[in-house]
């Protein structure tokens, strides 16, 4: 052969594999709303930067009739690019290939990805959208699904993981992304499930639809499985670049700084008023999150789910950060299961990647009751505590107004190492609310006295334990509290803060790992 003609083979394999499953099935992905995988990779990638990978890769199958049917790449397309000029791997399966679904070649590619990724030190992201194992490979296939799921479990902690789900993720399947750092989800077309609807109802009788039982919103609102939700791919892609934009290329890093505009000393006077004088008035604190952050952005993560903690991610003074902040508009920012779950998570992610950590603090305490007794609230809250005490990043924590019992201590207090603690003049640092405590402190006192008699002593010893304790003083005369703010000059002292930390080295006692309360 000549070099004309090798070249010329090589171009139409190339052709070939561009192909996908063929025209008819790429087409039926853009009749369902869909982008081909190939199409995702782009729009997702810097232009032009994309290498890939294993371009003519196909499955060894010799069951099933497989042997005749072949396609270049075998359904994942791999390799690696840049978003922002900085290097990411990637997968993207492809669901005109035999569904997407992953054999043992398959597995292999991706594989490969996420070894170089590890040892180059870059994020990896995978966008799913596949039938599972495919069937024809049997048990290859599960051990292909087995070498994936490990070099999650390695690359955690390591490099950030996304995964996008942009079509079915079910069976086993499910727990690579489940592995990742962060699930985002299409409102239309994407659902996952351990077992789908099908198998449900023949083995528990319940009767209900795939959307139902794995679709976007389910994920977003009821399980927490999902991080994000977004209307389309297009804005599912989009937000992975943002995302990528606060994070590090891996542990060893620090998060990208970026030019700021907004000025650090920026005061904003409507935080002064923004506490409602009385304290059993909710406000929103996603309203005091807009107010101190560079040009008021802020991206938050898991926004439906476990509405009584709000987490995610700003930047200050183009420093990235990790925001967690109770949530007095929804559940009077009571900290439950759901809300400790929630948190642990995002803090633990924070400070595996030297993400510093912002805690603005609302919380009367952990929701009382036998359902959350039952669903085992001693342990998921101890997961919170667990998360901030072993977190060496700097940590800024910022009493807002309530911060009672176990939860106060939960929050990112001082003897979690927090770095430096500041309070409004509205906090209210205590063991307890003064209703609750007078009414335990005083029940004695109070026996043999008349309706009125009692209603008036109790108002007293209320108002006598609000000035003793319901105020920042208190905790701020034994240190816990390094000093009492104006709420207005919020951002200047977090900025200032963040600034003075930067160098902040701080380490927990070196053993093969911690035993987390899961
Ligand atoms: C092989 C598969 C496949 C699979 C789909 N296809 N899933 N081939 N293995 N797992 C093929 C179909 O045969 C079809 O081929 C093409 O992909 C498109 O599939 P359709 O069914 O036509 O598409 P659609 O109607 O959109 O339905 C998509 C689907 C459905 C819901 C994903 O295909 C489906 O239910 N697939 C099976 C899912 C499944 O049970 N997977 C195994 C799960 S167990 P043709 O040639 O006709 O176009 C699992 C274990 C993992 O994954 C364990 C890890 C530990």
């Amino acid at each position: 052969m000549t070099i004309e003609e090798n070249i010329q083979g090589l171009l139409e394999r190339r052709e070939e594999a561009l192909k996908g499953g063929g025209e008819k099935k790429l087409e039926m992905q853009h009749k369902k709303g869909k982008f081909t995988a190939r199409e995702r990779v782009y729009l997702l990638l810097d232009e032009g930067s994309f290498e890939e990978y294993d371009m003519f890769v196909s499955h060894r199958s010799t069951d099933f009739g497989l042997e005749k049917e072949h396609y270049l790449t075998d359904g994942v397309i791999t390799g690696h690019g840049t978003i922002d000029g900085r290097v990411v791997y990637i997968f993207s399966q492809d669901f005109s290939i035999f569904g997407g679904s992953l054999s043992e070649s398959y597995a292999k590619k991706i594989c490969k990805i996420m070894d170089q990724a590890m040892k180059v030190g870059a994020p990896v992201i995978g966008l799913n959208d596949s039938g599972g194992a495919r069937i024809q490979e049997g048990v290859k296939s599960l051990a292909g699904y087995a070498d994936i799921f490990q070099r999650n479990i390695l690359a955690s902690g390591l490099i950030p993981q996304i995964s996008a789900i942009f079509g079915p993720c079910a069976g086993g399947a499910v727990y690579s992304p489940a592995l990742t750092d962060f699930i985002l989800m299409s409102k239309e077309n994407s659902y996952m499930f351990v077992t789908g609807p099908k198998v449900t109802k023949t083995v528990t009788g319940e009767d209900i639809t795939t959307d139902d039982l794995g679709g976007a919103e389910v994920h977003e609102r009821k399980s927490g499985v999902s991080h994000f939700i977004v209307e389309d791919e297009e804005e599912g892609i989009m937000l992975i670049r943002k995302l990528l934009s606060f994070l590090p290329q891996n542990n060893l890093e620090d998060p990208p700084l970026v030019e700021c505009s907004d000025p650090i000393s920026r005061m904003e006077d409507a935080l002064n008023e923004i506490i409602p004088d009385d304290a059993s008035i909710p406000y929103d604190v996603k309203d005091v999150i807009f107010m101190i952050t560079d040009n008021n952005e802020f991206l938050e993560t898991q926004e439906n789910y476990a509405k009584n903690i709000v987490t995610g991610f700003a930047r200050f003074n183009g420093m990235p950060v990790g925001i967690v902040a109770n949530q007095p508009n929804y559940l009077a920012g009571v900290l439950d299961i759901n809300a400790s779950r929630k948190a642990a998570r995002f803090v633990r992610f924070c400070d595996a990647f030297n993400i510093p950590i912002i805690t603005l603090v609302d919380v009367p305490g952990f929701l009382p009751g036998s359902g959350q007794e039952y669903g085992g609230i001693i342990l998921h809250g101890a997961k919170l505590l667990f998360a901030y005490g072993e977190a060496t990043v700097p940590k800024i924590t910022i009493t807002l107004r309530k911060s009672y019992g176990g939860a106060h201590d939960v929050m990112g207090s001082k003897q979690l190492r927090a770095d430096l603690n500041y309070a409004w003049p509205s906090a209210e640092i205590a063991v307890m609310g003064a209703a609750g405590a007078v009414e335990i402190l005083e029940g004695k006192n109070v026996k043999n006295m008349t309706a009125k008699e009692k209603d008036e002593y109790l108002v007293r010893k209320e108002k006598e334990y609000k000035m003793k304790f319901a105020n920042p003083y208190d905790a701020a005369r034994y240190g816990f509290i390094d000093d009492v703010i104006e709420p207005r000059n919020t951002r200047f002292r977090i900025i200032r803060g963040l600034q003075t930390l930067a160098t902040k080295k701080d380490t927990n006692p070196l053993k093969k790992h911690s035993n987390l309360p899961l």
